[in-house]
């Protein structure tokens, strides 16, 4: 516990998104926006967090509401409780602040104020913000960074010992502001008392007749109380997203963040670039990773693999010594030394057990494939078990539905199944059974049935 509690404002329309999502359920390297600021803020131990809502307020609370039980159910619980408060008219950004007043008015400590679109912020920046405030005593810190091209942000006007004396927004700045480029990112750590006295001199007289948040900081210089810029050296971590073209840029600047730190971590990828790995993707030491690979939601691979050219794998595990290319692998676990592709397609609640191997247009789907049996060409297996060293026909397949229901195909230990057999569930292939090509195999199929 930081004695800290955090702010995110995310009550805004997001016009500019033209959508009928709110613009902090959009996704940003597989993951909601408020997702990742609710995750860098929550490492920070607050005490409480709460998500100012406006636009679409039910359905970005209920959104919060899931996650936060999905990760109960994960055993991955947050430590702090989020709550949402709804502004219920837009009248700027610190009306939106002044809508958490009430819970804190016995609150002394740190008020982290930050917003629901900036996905690439990092816990590490935040803190950093909190820990000048308190080591330097001073009423606030800001986040502030510099853009070559300001436009459209609040700008930094600093005092000369180099406190900031105010932030001018764009619309209110006079010919010498405007060409300042230090801008505000829009994140802040407040001393709370302070900052609850401040919010209640805020008023609107001006360009967007709004309560601006950032007139606290002018207010702070009027009762002598210093705040402090916190530079944030890279400016691509504090980029605000409000269109599908800024989406599209921390998307690259967040993938290729994630994929940095997965080479840190001992593992080649060939051209990240052209490689698609999401934020909880995890990825043992020395496997590599070919081109137009995409590693989405919850994966885990095991060391040693060899992962694409084109691979596409949603949450999945897949064991060591693995090697998929050219294949698509769902909701699916693969065992050590497991390969699949090219072309195939392992789809959800398949295990395909250590040395398997699936070939070329081979489709699974919710089977498991026994260890060392081979599904090696233009195959399609549902809802099949097949014990340990089967060995499938080019050209086989499971007629597992009959129109109305589902059957299954159970295939015992060291079965050798022919080319083209079809297997008319429910069926079920006793031990060492082995069979030429051609056969059509239903009910019970016995060893000394040749
Ligand atoms: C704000 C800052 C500006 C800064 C910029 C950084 C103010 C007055 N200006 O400007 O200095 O450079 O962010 O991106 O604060 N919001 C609410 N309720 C409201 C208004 C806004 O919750 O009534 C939320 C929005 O959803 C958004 C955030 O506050 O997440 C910022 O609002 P926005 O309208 O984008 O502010 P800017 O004009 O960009
Ligand atoms: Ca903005």
């Amino acid at each position: 516990m930081k004695n800290l509690i955090a702010i995110i404002l995310a009550a805004g329309q997001g016009t500019r998104m033209h959508s009928n999502l709110p613009k902090v359920l959009h996704r940003v390297a597989g993951q909601p926006m408020i997702d990742h600021c609710l995750e860098s803020i929550d490492s920070l131990k607050p005490d409480k967090i709460f998500v100012v809502t406006g636009h679409m307020a039910a359905e970005v609370q209920q959104h919060i509401e899931a996650r936060h039980a999905a990760l109960v159910a994960a055993g991955e619980a947050p430590y702090s409780e989020v709550q949402c408060v709804e502004q219920t008219e837009r009248l700027g950004t610190g009306h939106a602040v002044k809508q958490v007043v009430p819970f804190l008015k016995n609150f002394q400590g740190n008020v982290l104020v930050t917003v629901g679109d900036a996905p690439l912020l990092r816990t590490e920046t935040l803190d950093e913000l909190i820990r000048r405030r308190k080591a330097h005593s001073v009423a606030a810190t800001v986040l502030t960074t510099n853009l070559e091209c300001p436009r459209g942000y609040g700008r930094i006007v600093r005092n000369r010992d180099g406190t900031v004396r105010k932030i001018v927004e764009e619309k209110d700045t006079n010919v010498y502001e405007e060409e300042i480029k230090e801008i505000n990112t829009g994140i802040y750590c407040f001393d709370c008392q302070k900052m609850l006295e401040a919010l209640e001199k805020i008023g609107t007289e001006n360009a967007q007749n709004e309560y601006y948040l950032t007139d606290v900081v002018e207010i702070f210089n009027n009762m002598k109380l210093e705040v402090e810029p916190v530079v944030a050296s890279d400016n691509t971590e504090t980029i605000g997203i409000n269109s599908r073209v800024e989406l599209a840029q921390a998307e690259s600047y967040l993938r290729s963040r994630i994929a940095r730190s997965i080479m840190e971590q001992g593992v080649t990828i060939i051209d990240p670039s052209n490689t698609y790995i999401d934020k909880q993707v995890k990825i043992g030491g020395d496997c590599i990773i070919h081109p137009f690979s995409i590693m989405q939601g919850k994966v885990e691979i095991g060391p040693n693999s060899v992962i694409g050219p084109h691979a596409h794998i949603r949450d999945s595990v897949i064991g060591k010594n693995g090697h998929l290319r050219f294949c698509s692998v769902e909701e699916a676990v693969l065992e050590d030394r497991v390969s699949v592709g090219p072309y195939a397609s392992v789809r959800p609640r398949s295990v395909i057990k250590s040395d398997a191997r699936i070939g070329t247009f081979v489709e699974v789907t919710r089977s498991t494939i026994g260890p060392r049996s081979d599904v090696l060409h233009a195959c399609y297996l549902g809802d099949a078990t097949l014990g340990t060293d089967v060995s499938v026909g080019a050209g086989s397949i499971t007629v597992n539905f009959d129109g109305k229901d589902k059957h299954n195909t159970i295939i015992g230990n060291n079965v050798f199944l022919g080319s083209n057999t079809v297997l008319v569930a429910p069926v079920n292939i006793e031990n060492n059974t082995h069979r030429t090509h051609n056969a059509v195999l239903k009910g019970d199929v016995k060893t000394d049935d040749n």
